[in-house]
């Protein structure tokens, strides 16, 4: 698949088949992640792999996060199910004191935003499906997962074959809104906008 046409056709996958993803498509999934940059290429990136049933559960369960989600009117995680019911969960991680940062800015949360994409696109490329979980109760996954304490969890990828074509994709804002030309505000020509 062409890259932007991966990017243009990629979505967030939240119905899975039951199938297994093979060892070598979740093994090239780590090898796009590997390839991401990151800051002074420190890699502060750490995944964990979790298939066990039990634990996708338990992972599912603590996707939803009700001081969170209550005061938005959701009774659950728009991803919770797909966590439970994705063959593979990858559990990303940082190390936040392997990477910089600018002021109070962080960088270990770019670092992980793009390996983030390196691995939904690379399972879109391989015919799989993912989600970017980014609200989930981060202290007990880590005491499931064994996480140590100066490491966060920055999200939960629940990866696996999609189950029927994806709808089209949430509305993106115009260029116009997003771009501006040489200052904060000014809009790009129209023929770089459509
Ligand atoms: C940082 C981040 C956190 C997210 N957290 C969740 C989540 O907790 N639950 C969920 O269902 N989707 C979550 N998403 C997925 C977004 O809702 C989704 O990317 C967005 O609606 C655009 O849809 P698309 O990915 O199909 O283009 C998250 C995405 C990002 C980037």
């Amino acid at each position: 698949m062409e890259l932007l046409e991966a990017i243009r056709t990629r979505r967030s996958v939240r119905k899975f088949e039951g199938r297994e993803v093979e060892p070598e498509k979740l093994r090239a999934v780590l090898e796009a992640v590997q390839q991401a940059p990151s800051w002074a290429n420190l890699q502060c990136w750490r995944f964990v792999v979790v298939r066990d049933a039990a634990a996708r559960a338990k992972l599912s369960e603590w996707s939803f996060v009700e001081s969170f989600f209550a005061p938005l009117g959701y009774k659950t995680n728009p991803a919770q199910k797909a966590i439970a019911e994705a063959p593979v969960v990858i559990v990303a991680c940082a190390d936040p004191s392997q990477s910089g940062s600018l002021g109070e800015q962080p960088y270990y949360l770019a670092d992980l935003g793009i390996a983030a994409q390196n691995l939904m696109l690379a399972a879109h490329d391989l015919g799989l499906g993912a989600v970017f979980v980014g609200v989930f109760d981060e202290q007990k996954i880590m005491d499931l997962l064994g996480i140590p304490e100066n490491i966060r969890v920055v999200g939960l990828f629940p990866l696996g074959y999609p189950q029927g074509e994806p709808k089209a994709g949430p509305k993106r804002k115009p260029l116009s809104e997003i771009a501006f030309d040489g200052k904060w505000g000014k809009g790009l020509e129209s023929s770089t906008t459509p």
